[in-house]
């Protein structure tokens, strides 16, 4: 199984994995043969990439961190309490919609507990109409395993998964011609949408069952280290430790999915852009966390070599994440393995598409 950009796609492609609409409903199944029809419906809901099983990646499986069933209900979980919380004005909140937040928080600390070696990798199930809400279950899985590499304790994770996922709760109360626009934001439409930070605050400070630490993350994930953030441009430690976790994760998945970019950007790229351009915005420490949770080059990625062969990686190294081990693609065929540990010379330049 591989992931393949639906530009990419082909009639007669076998998916990999389901594919879900904006309700979170199946829009195609797993197996199913892609048609002309298939593929507009794709397109349709904004499916950007899909999985898919082809003779190329056959038998290749990557580990999945979070089960495609609780990753599906957590987007929707997030989707429920957005919509409650924005339907409600004062303190009359539905607090059962941020129980299931809570539990979702739970489970995902269950799966990254009991799997120790787990790592982040996004997964592209949904169309970016889901955008705001994929995001923020994305955010949370990655902050908490960012938190627990950096050895903070299992209540604080906790805390940090809520307000991971509620991060942009505010952003449900600014005008959806801003929200959605693709061109640059005009600045009087960059001052509306920087408000998103007191709105979604404002939603939730009153509410006992949110812990101060996730309204704090909130209210400043988008304040940087120089100062140069919103809303109160605070610096360096004045910012916590949670507020960092959090704000490094948000743009780093902000990159390297579609939303920011012109076309989805992998891992190694993202990470790339992190560390040359928000350096002295960002927490290096935490940087170093990131890249030991981040799954690099996960199974089924098509790599070019330097020596300027292309290779499908078919096993990780998580001590090594730049290092996996790949088979040589030679006539869209898999031809020998290379472990990248066996020649050190040898790395890999960028991953490519078939
Ligand atoms: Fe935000």
């Amino acid at each position: 199984m591989r992931l393949k950009s639906l530009e990419k796609a082909e009639i007669g492609d076998i998916l990999g994995k389901p594919v879900y609409d904006d309700k979170c409903q199946l829009l195609l199944a797993k197996d199913v043969k892609l048609s002309l029809t298939y593929i507009d419906r794709l397109k349709k809901a904004n499916i950007q990439c899909v999985y898919i099983d082809d003779e190329l990646s056959e038998g290749l499986e990557s580990e999945m961190l979070v089960p495609d069933e609780l990753k599906i209900r957590s987007v929707s979980a997030v989707k429920n309490v957005f919509k409650d919380l924005s339907e409600r004005k004062g303190s009359n909140y539905n607090i059962k919609s941020i129980d299931t937040i809570k539990n979702v928080v739970d489970e995902m600390m269950k799966i990254i507990y009991d799997n120790p070696s787990t790592l982040y990798q996004m997964t592209e199930l949904m169309g970016t109409d889901m955008y705001t809400y994929n995001h923020s279950a994305e955010v949370a899985v990655l902050s908490m395993l960012v938190a627990k590499s950096m050895k903070l304790s299992d209540t604080f994770i906790q805390k940090i998964g809520v307000g991971a996922m509620l991060h942009d709760l505010g952003k449900m109360q600014i005008p959806g011609e801003i929200l959605n626009k693709v061109a640059k934001l005009e600045l009087e439409e960059e001052r509306m949408m920087k408000e998103h930070v007191q709105y979604g605050y404002d939603m939730l400070k009153d509410n006992d069952f949110i812990s101060p630490i996730s309204r704090q993350i909130v209210l400043l994930h988008h304040e940087k280290l120089n100062g140069s953030g919103y809303p109160y441009r605070l610096s360096g430690e004045q910012i916590p430790i949670h507020v960092r976790i959090v704000t490094m994760c948000d743009i780093f998945n902000a990159i390297s999915s579609n939303r920011a970019y012109k076309s989805r950007l992998n891992a190694d790229e993202a990470l790339e852009i992190i560390r040359t351009e928000a350096v002295y915005e960002l927490d290096r420490d935490i940087y170093y966390h990131l890249l030991k949770v981040v799954n690099i080059y996960p199974v089924g990625t098509i790599v070019q070599l330097s020596n300027g062969e292309f290779g499908i990686v078919v096993k990780e190294n998580h001590e090594a994440q730049t290092r996996p081990v790949v088979q040589i693609i030679r006539d869209k065929k898999r031809a020998e393995t290379v472990d990248l540990m066996d020649y050190l010379t040898v790395f890999i330049s960028k991953t490519i598409e078939l």
